[in-house]
């Protein structure tokens, strides 16, 4: 049986989240340049997207590029940041046209002027769909967007307008940059690293991970289905005991 036959979709996880690790590796290993690679985890990226929508996943995001990310060698920055904006905006009507909505997160305002526009654009275009949410992890880092969002409340702390009692983690959650998304229930790493790399980490709290060896160019809809088929089989107990659960 195939992993799809044996996905329940009754009790499919809401939110995918997904570190997209290896296309360095998977270039190197074909002695190619980096580049390539990241090329070629695009074609994974549609792939990803297609098989969500084809089981009905509302909410995908995928780690695009970190704020640490910044400080890689200038050539693949700009590369990156060329393939990003063409990949927007080659994809935007697809996405459209499949009524997902495209999303981004992270200090946006740090990217180049035309990805910028180019993002705002298609997340214009898309901002109605709601069959998926597609949202790209940009210049993103958890620690930053924690950082952001204490900043935010100790303002409205400074100008009177909340008091420090009302702070709280639904209040907290709200100044993140993903406050109009659930958290995932799943988070897939690709390529065996076994970290989180300051993704996520306040919406993670609960999530249940997911690392393959499978490095991220290789990476297709197929082994996404074995990994929901494998967060299927855990038992969520946050924090409770097995018999409570029923
Ligand atoms: C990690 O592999 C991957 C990235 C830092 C970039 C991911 C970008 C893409 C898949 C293309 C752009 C995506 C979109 C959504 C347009 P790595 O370079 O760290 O690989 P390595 O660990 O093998 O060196």
């Amino acid at each position: 049986m195939d992993f799809k036959e044996q996905i329940d979709i009754n009790r499919l996880p809401e939110h995918i989240a997904i570190i997209m690790d290896g296309n360095g590796r998977w270039a190197k290993n074909q002695g190619k340049f980096r580049v390539f690679g990241h090329e070629s985890g695009v074609l994974s990226v549609k792939d990803i997207v297609e098989g969500c929508v084809e089981i009905g996943i509302k909410y995908l995001t995928v780690y695009a590029f970190s704020t640490e990310n910044w400080n890689r060698p200038v050539e693949e920055v700009n590369a990156l940041m060329e393939l990003l904006i063409s990949t927007i905006n080659q994809e935007a009507e697809t996405l459209n046209k499949n009524n997902i909505r495209l999303n981004a997160i992270g200090d946006l305002g740090s990217l180049p002027k035309k990805c910028i526009e180019d993002l705002d654009n298609a997340m214009q275009k898309t901002k109605e769909n709601t069959k998926c949410t597609l949202t790209l992890a940009l210049s993103y880092s958890a620690k930053w967007e924690i950082v952001e969002a204490a900043k935010k409340i100790a303002k409205q702390v400074e100008q009177k307008e909340i008091n420090i009692d009302q702070i709280d983690e639904h209040l907290f959650a709200s100044k993140l940059t993903t406050s109009n998304i659930p958290d995932p229930e799943l988070m897939i790493r690709t390529s065996g690293e076994h970290r989180v790399s300051n993704f996520l980490l306040w919406q993670m709290a609960y999530t249940e991970l997911y690392f393959t060896e499978t490095l991220w160019p290789d990476f297709r809809r197929d082994h996404l289905f074995e990994a929901i088929v494998d967060y299927q089989k855990r038992e969520r107990r946050f924090g409770k005991i097995s018999e409570q659960l029923n």
